[in-house]
Protein backbone atom coordinates (compact mmCIF):
# COMPACT_ATOMS: atom_id res chain seq x y z
CA UNK A 1 0.00 0.00 0.00
CA UNK A 2 2.59 2.47 0.82
CA UNK A 3 4.50 1.54 -2.78
CA UNK A 4 1.01 2.64 -3.76
CA UNK A 5 0.83 5.58 -2.53
CA UNK A 6 4.72 6.79 -3.32
CA UNK A 7 4.37 5.72 -6.76
CA UNK A 8 0.98 7.94 -6.58
CA UNK A 9 3.35 10.87 -5.68
CA UNK A 10 5.73 10.29 -8.14
CA UNK A 11 2.88 10.83 -10.48
CA UNK A 12 1.93 14.34 -8.98
CA UNK A 13 5.28 15.35 -8.79
CA UNK A 14 5.32 14.87 -12.69
CA UNK A 15 2.04 15.83 -13.75
CA UNK A 16 1.85 18.56 -16.18
CA UNK A 17 -0.89 20.53 -18.20
CA UNK A 18 -1.50 23.74 -20.00
CA UNK A 19 -5.47 24.29 -19.80
CA UNK A 20 -8.06 24.78 -16.82
CA UNK A 21 -10.22 21.64 -17.55
CA UNK A 22 -6.85 18.48 -17.69
CA UNK A 23 -6.57 20.37 -14.20
CA UNK A 24 -10.05 19.83 -13.25
CA UNK A 25 -9.81 15.98 -14.29
CA UNK A 26 -6.88 15.75 -12.13
CA UNK A 27 -8.11 17.54 -9.47
CA UNK A 28 -11.13 14.90 -9.62
CA UNK A 29 -9.08 11.80 -9.97
CA UNK A 30 -7.42 12.72 -6.65
CA UNK A 31 -9.40 14.81 -4.65
CA UNK A 32 -12.95 14.30 -6.02
CA UNK A 33 -15.43 12.54 -4.02
CA UNK A 34 -14.64 9.07 -5.27
CA UNK A 35 -10.82 10.04 -6.19
CA UNK A 36 -7.61 8.29 -5.08
CA UNK A 37 -7.50 9.83 -1.36
CA UNK A 38 -10.93 9.09 -0.16
CA UNK A 39 -10.40 5.41 -1.53
CA UNK A 40 -6.72 5.67 0.84
CA UNK A 41 -8.75 7.24 3.79
CA UNK A 42 -11.14 4.81 3.57
CA UNK A 43 -8.64 1.96 3.70
CA UNK A 44 -6.68 3.21 6.88
CA UNK A 45 -9.25 1.39 9.23
CA UNK A 46 -7.77 -1.68 7.29
CA UNK A 47 -3.89 -0.90 7.78
CA UNK A 48 -2.45 -2.83 11.21
CA UNK A 49 -2.02 -0.41 13.69
CA UNK A 50 1.90 -0.51 13.36
CA UNK A 51 1.61 0.77 10.05
CA UNK A 52 -0.93 3.29 10.76
CA UNK A 53 1.45 5.94 11.82
CA UNK A 54 3.64 5.99 8.59
CA UNK A 55 0.08 5.37 5.90
CA UNK A 56 -1.26 8.69 7.62
CA UNK A 57 1.82 10.55 6.78
CA UNK A 58 2.19 9.43 3.41
CA UNK A 59 -1.25 10.15 2.41
CA UNK A 60 -1.37 13.58 4.25
CA UNK A 61 2.10 14.30 1.71
CA UNK A 62 -0.31 12.93 -1.11
CA UNK A 63 -3.15 15.04 -0.54
CA UNK A 64 -0.92 18.53 -0.10
CA UNK A 65 1.84 17.56 -3.11
CA UNK A 66 -1.71 16.83 -5.48
CA UNK A 67 -3.43 20.14 -3.42
CA UNK A 68 -0.47 22.35 -4.25
CA UNK A 69 0.15 20.77 -7.95
CA UNK A 70 -3.30 22.23 -8.82
CA UNK A 71 -2.70 25.52 -6.91
CA UNK A 72 0.47 25.69 -9.36
CA UNK A 73 -0.52 24.68 -12.45
CA UNK A 74 -3.84 27.13 -12.07
CA UNK A 75 -2.05 30.20 -11.53
CA UNK A 76 0.63 29.42 -14.15
CA UNK A 77 -2.14 28.74 -16.86
CA UNK A 78 -3.86 31.72 -15.86
CA UNK A 79 -0.26 33.90 -16.31
CA UNK A 80 -0.30 32.68 -19.66
CA UNK A 81 -3.50 33.74 -20.67
CA UNK A 82 -3.07 37.39 -19.56
CA UNK A 83 0.52 37.48 -21.02
CA UNK A 84 -1.40 36.70 -24.44
CA UNK A 85 -4.18 39.35 -23.33
CA UNK A 86 -1.22 41.48 -23.43
CA UNK A 87 0.49 40.37 -26.58
CA UNK A 88 -1.85 38.68 -28.28
CA UNK A 89 -0.72 35.94 -30.79
CA UNK A 90 3.19 36.64 -31.30
CA UNK A 91 3.05 35.52 -35.46
CA UNK A 92 1.20 38.37 -35.98
CA UNK A 93 2.46 41.17 -37.80
CA UNK A 94 3.63 44.30 -36.09
CA UNK A 95 1.38 47.51 -35.46
CA UNK A 96 3.05 50.78 -37.31
CA UNK A 97 4.55 52.95 -35.48
CA UNK A 98 3.48 56.60 -36.68
CA UNK A 99 6.77 59.03 -37.05
CA UNK A 100 6.71 62.13 -36.08
CA UNK A 101 7.62 65.21 -38.20
CA UNK A 102 10.00 68.02 -36.90
CA UNK A 103 8.60 70.96 -36.93
CA UNK A 104 9.17 73.26 -39.64
CA UNK A 105 10.92 76.14 -38.10
CA UNK A 106 13.02 73.52 -36.46
CA UNK A 107 13.63 72.38 -40.25
CA UNK A 108 14.50 75.75 -41.49
CA UNK A 109 16.64 76.35 -38.51
CA UNK A 110 18.80 72.87 -39.31
CA UNK A 111 18.97 74.39 -42.70
CA UNK A 112 20.20 77.51 -41.82
CA UNK A 113 23.03 75.70 -39.76
CA UNK A 114 23.72 73.54 -42.19
CA UNK A 115 24.82 76.24 -44.60
CA UNK A 116 26.66 78.28 -42.50
CA UNK A 117 28.44 75.21 -40.89
CA UNK A 118 29.99 74.52 -44.36
CA UNK A 119 31.67 77.80 -44.41
CA UNK A 120 33.52 77.28 -40.76
CA UNK A 121 30.48 78.97 -38.44
CA UNK A 122 29.80 77.23 -35.27
CA UNK A 123 26.77 77.79 -32.98
CA UNK A 124 26.40 79.47 -29.95
CA UNK A 125 23.45 79.86 -28.06
CA UNK A 126 22.07 82.68 -25.03
CA UNK A 127 19.58 83.20 -22.55
CA UNK A 128 15.92 83.96 -23.30
CA UNK A 129 15.45 85.86 -19.97
CA UNK A 130 18.50 88.58 -20.55
CA UNK A 131 19.73 91.43 -19.07
CA UNK A 132 19.28 94.50 -20.17
CA UNK A 133 23.51 95.67 -21.18
CA UNK A 134 23.41 92.25 -23.34
CA UNK A 135 20.16 92.57 -25.06
CA UNK A 136 20.39 96.61 -25.31
CA UNK A 137 22.98 98.76 -23.66
CA UNK A 138 26.49 96.90 -24.81
CA UNK A 139 24.88 96.57 -28.73
CA UNK A 140 25.31 100.67 -28.90
CA UNK A 141 21.68 101.42 -27.43
CA UNK A 142 21.94 103.28 -24.32
CA UNK A 143 18.97 103.35 -21.75
CA UNK A 144 17.41 106.76 -23.15
CA UNK A 145 18.10 105.67 -27.23
CA UNK A 146 14.95 106.29 -29.58
CA UNK A 147 16.09 103.04 -31.29
CA UNK A 148 14.99 101.06 -28.30
CA UNK A 149 11.09 101.79 -29.33
CA UNK A 150 11.90 99.41 -32.72
CA UNK A 151 11.55 96.85 -30.37
CA UNK A 152 8.82 96.66 -28.14
CA UNK A 153 9.96 94.89 -24.86
CA UNK A 154 8.39 92.17 -21.94
CA UNK A 155 10.30 93.19 -18.84
CA UNK A 156 10.58 90.51 -16.53
CA UNK A 157 12.16 92.81 -13.47
CA UNK A 158 12.84 96.77 -13.24
CA UNK A 159 13.98 97.15 -10.38
CA UNK A 160 17.45 97.42 -8.97
CA UNK A 161 17.95 95.40 -12.03
CA UNK A 162 16.45 95.31 -15.33
CA UNK A 163 15.56 91.82 -17.02
CA UNK A 164 13.48 90.93 -20.14
CA UNK A 165 12.91 88.40 -22.47
CA UNK A 166 15.46 88.89 -24.84
CA UNK A 167 13.59 91.19 -28.12
CA UNK A 168 16.46 89.59 -30.27
CA UNK A 169 19.45 87.61 -30.51
CA UNK A 170 21.75 89.86 -31.09
CA UNK A 171 22.87 89.71 -27.30
CA UNK A 172 24.58 86.52 -27.70
CA UNK A 173 27.46 88.39 -30.04
CA UNK A 174 28.25 90.46 -26.77
CA UNK A 175 28.06 87.15 -24.72
CA UNK A 176 30.03 85.32 -27.68
CA UNK A 177 32.84 88.45 -27.99
CA UNK A 178 33.42 88.35 -23.88
CA UNK A 179 33.73 84.60 -23.87
CA UNK A 180 35.96 84.33 -27.00
CA UNK A 181 38.23 85.93 -29.31
CA UNK A 182 39.20 86.54 -32.57
CA UNK A 183 38.64 84.74 -35.28
CA UNK A 184 35.26 84.35 -34.43
CA UNK A 185 32.25 82.78 -36.93
CA UNK A 186 29.22 81.85 -35.33
CA UNK A 187 25.22 81.75 -35.37
CA UNK A 188 22.83 81.88 -32.55
CA UNK A 189 19.65 80.71 -33.69
CA UNK A 190 16.96 81.17 -31.16
CA UNK A 191 13.71 82.26 -29.93
CA UNK A 192 12.96 85.86 -29.05
CA UNK A 193 9.74 88.01 -27.47
CA UNK A 194 8.51 91.17 -28.37
CA UNK A 195 5.09 93.36 -27.27
CA UNK A 196 3.37 93.07 -30.68
CA UNK A 197 -0.22 92.30 -31.53
CA UNK A 198 -0.77 89.01 -32.92
CA UNK A 199 -1.28 88.95 -36.81
CA UNK A 200 -1.17 87.16 -39.83
CA UNK A 201 2.62 89.02 -40.19
CA UNK A 202 3.73 89.48 -36.71
CA UNK A 203 3.57 87.27 -33.37
CA UNK A 204 4.65 87.95 -29.93
CA UNK A 205 6.85 85.81 -30.17
CA UNK A 206 9.28 84.31 -32.95
CA UNK A 207 12.85 83.07 -34.10
CA UNK A 208 16.21 84.58 -34.78
CA UNK A 209 19.50 83.88 -36.52
CA UNK A 210 21.90 85.86 -35.40
CA UNK A 211 25.30 85.43 -37.44
CA UNK A 212 28.64 87.35 -36.26
CA UNK A 213 32.12 87.45 -38.03
CA UNK A 214 35.23 89.12 -36.28
CA UNK A 215 39.00 89.06 -37.73
CA UNK A 216 41.69 90.97 -38.90
CA UNK A 217 40.63 93.24 -42.17
CA UNK A 218 37.07 91.99 -42.21
CA UNK A 219 35.30 93.88 -45.19
CA UNK A 220 32.19 94.81 -46.27
CA UNK A 221 32.88 92.82 -49.58
CA UNK A 222 33.41 89.70 -47.15
CA UNK A 223 29.84 90.35 -45.63
CA UNK A 224 28.26 90.49 -48.99
CA UNK A 225 29.61 87.41 -50.39
CA UNK A 226 29.04 85.06 -47.40
CA UNK A 227 25.30 86.40 -48.11
CA UNK A 228 25.21 85.55 -51.39
CA UNK A 229 26.68 82.04 -50.77
CA UNK A 230 23.72 81.76 -48.33
CA UNK A 231 20.82 82.88 -50.27
CA UNK A 232 22.45 81.02 -53.29
CA UNK A 233 22.43 77.84 -50.86
CA UNK A 234 19.21 78.43 -49.10
CA UNK A 235 17.01 79.38 -51.73
CA UNK A 236 18.54 78.67 -54.93
CA UNK A 237 17.82 82.58 -55.57
CA UNK A 238 21.79 84.62 -56.95
CA UNK A 239 20.95 88.22 -56.85
CA UNK A 240 20.77 90.27 -53.98
CA UNK A 241 20.84 93.95 -53.21
CA UNK A 242 21.77 95.82 -50.07
CA UNK A 243 19.55 98.47 -49.23
CA UNK A 244 20.62 101.06 -46.54
CA UNK A 245 19.96 100.80 -43.15
CA UNK A 246 19.96 101.96 -39.69
CA UNK A 247 20.71 99.55 -36.63
CA UNK A 248 22.59 100.91 -33.66
CA UNK A 249 25.09 97.80 -33.52
CA UNK A 250 26.43 98.07 -37.28
CA UNK A 251 27.99 101.07 -39.12
CA UNK A 252 27.00 101.07 -41.64
CA UNK A 253 24.03 98.97 -41.80
CA UNK A 254 21.63 97.62 -44.54
CA UNK A 255 18.70 95.37 -45.35
CA UNK A 256 19.37 92.87 -47.40
CA UNK A 257 16.70 91.81 -50.41
CA UNK A 258 16.74 88.67 -52.92
CA UNK A 259 15.42 88.89 -55.87
CA UNK A 260 12.24 86.41 -55.69
CA UNK A 261 10.79 86.91 -59.26
CA UNK A 262 7.71 87.43 -60.75
CA UNK A 263 6.68 84.14 -62.52
CA UNK A 264 3.66 83.34 -60.31
CA UNK A 265 0.52 84.81 -58.71
CA UNK A 266 1.94 84.34 -55.41
CA UNK A 267 5.17 86.21 -56.22
CA UNK A 268 3.21 89.17 -57.24
CA UNK A 269 1.28 88.70 -53.68
CA UNK A 270 4.53 88.14 -51.90
CA UNK A 271 6.78 90.58 -53.37
CA UNK A 272 3.80 93.24 -53.86
CA UNK A 273 4.90 92.92 -57.41
CA UNK A 274 8.38 94.39 -57.02
CA UNK A 275 10.09 91.05 -57.32
CA UNK A 276 12.30 91.90 -54.63
CA UNK A 277 11.69 90.25 -50.86
CA UNK A 278 13.78 91.38 -47.68
CA UNK A 279 15.09 88.81 -45.84
CA UNK A 280 17.39 90.38 -43.13
CA UNK A 281 18.92 92.94 -41.37
CA UNK A 282 23.11 93.66 -41.28
CA UNK A 283 25.78 95.41 -41.53
CA UNK A 284 29.47 96.00 -39.99
CA UNK A 285 30.02 95.91 -36.34
CA UNK A 286 29.81 99.40 -34.55
CA UNK A 287 33.42 99.80 -32.99
CA UNK A 288 31.46 100.84 -29.84
CA UNK A 289 30.28 96.83 -29.65
CA UNK A 290 33.85 95.31 -30.32
CA UNK A 291 35.01 97.70 -27.58
CA UNK A 292 31.87 97.19 -24.83
CA UNK A 293 33.60 93.23 -25.54
CA UNK A 294 37.22 93.80 -24.83
CA UNK A 295 38.19 93.68 -28.12
CA UNK A 296 40.32 96.47 -30.15
CA UNK A 297 38.59 97.76 -33.04
CA UNK A 298 41.66 99.11 -34.27
CA UNK A 299 42.85 95.95 -34.83
CA UNK A 300 40.16 93.58 -35.56
CA UNK A 301 36.58 94.49 -37.76
CA UNK A 302 33.75 92.30 -38.21
CA UNK A 303 30.48 92.03 -39.84
CA UNK A 304 26.88 91.15 -38.16
CA UNK A 305 23.54 89.62 -39.62
CA UNK A 306 20.36 89.16 -38.02
CA UNK A 307 17.14 86.73 -39.92
CA UNK A 308 13.63 85.74 -38.57
CA UNK A 309 13.44 81.98 -39.15
CA UNK A 310 9.45 82.33 -39.42
CA UNK A 311 9.60 84.71 -42.11
CA UNK A 312 11.82 82.41 -43.86
CA UNK A 313 9.91 79.47 -43.31
CA UNK A 314 7.11 80.95 -44.54
CA UNK A 315 8.69 82.07 -48.16
CA UNK A 316 10.50 78.42 -48.41
CA UNK A 317 7.10 76.96 -47.74
CA UNK A 318 4.92 79.65 -49.35
CA UNK A 319 2.95 80.01 -46.19
CA UNK A 320 0.93 82.95 -45.38
CA UNK A 321 0.02 83.53 -41.73
CA UNK A 322 2.78 83.02 -38.88
CA UNK A 323 0.13 82.04 -36.72
CA UNK A 324 0.26 78.35 -37.82
CA UNK A 325 3.60 77.45 -36.43
CA UNK A 326 2.26 77.84 -33.19
CA UNK A 327 -1.05 76.52 -33.02
CA UNK A 328 0.31 73.10 -33.54
CA UNK A 329 -2.37 71.48 -35.60
CA UNK A 330 -1.62 68.27 -36.85
CA UNK A 331 -2.84 68.52 -40.28
CA UNK A 332 -0.31 71.45 -40.52
CA UNK A 333 2.51 70.07 -38.56
CA UNK A 334 2.30 66.57 -40.99
CA UNK A 335 3.13 68.21 -43.80
CA UNK A 336 6.54 68.75 -43.08
CA UNK A 337 8.77 65.99 -43.94
CA UNK A 338 12.88 66.57 -43.63
CA UNK A 339 15.73 64.28 -43.27
CA UNK A 340 17.46 67.44 -41.28
N1 LIG B 1 18.64 92.51 -34.22
C1 LIG B 1 17.98 93.00 -35.42
C2 LIG B 1 16.49 92.86 -35.24
O1 LIG B 1 16.06 92.09 -34.42
C3 LIG B 1 18.42 92.24 -36.62
C4 LIG B 1 19.83 92.57 -37.00
C5 LIG B 1 20.08 93.57 -37.86
C6 LIG B 1 20.86 91.85 -36.47
C7 LIG B 1 21.36 93.91 -38.22
C8 LIG B 1 22.17 92.17 -36.82
C9 LIG B 1 22.40 93.21 -37.71
O2 LIG B 1 23.21 91.52 -36.36
O3 LIG B 1 23.67 93.50 -38.06
O4 LIG B 1 15.73 93.49 -35.91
Amino acid sequence: MIEEIKSHIAEVENFEADNLDAVEEFRIKYLGKKGILNNFFASFKKIPKEDKKEFGQMINKLKTKAQDKIDSLKTAIEEQKEEEGIYGDLSRPGQKIGIGARHPITIVKNQIIEVFSNIGFNVSEGPEIEDDWHNFSALNLPEYHPARDMQDTFFVQTDPEKYLLRTHTSGVQIRYMQENKPPIRTISPGRVYRNEDISARSHCLFHQVEGLYVDKNVSFADLKQTLLYFTEQLFGKSEIRLRPSYFPFTEPSAEVDIYWGLETEADHRITKGTGWLEIMGCGMVDPNVLENCDIDPEEFSGFAFGMGIERIAMLLYQIDDIRMFYENDLRFLKQFKSVI
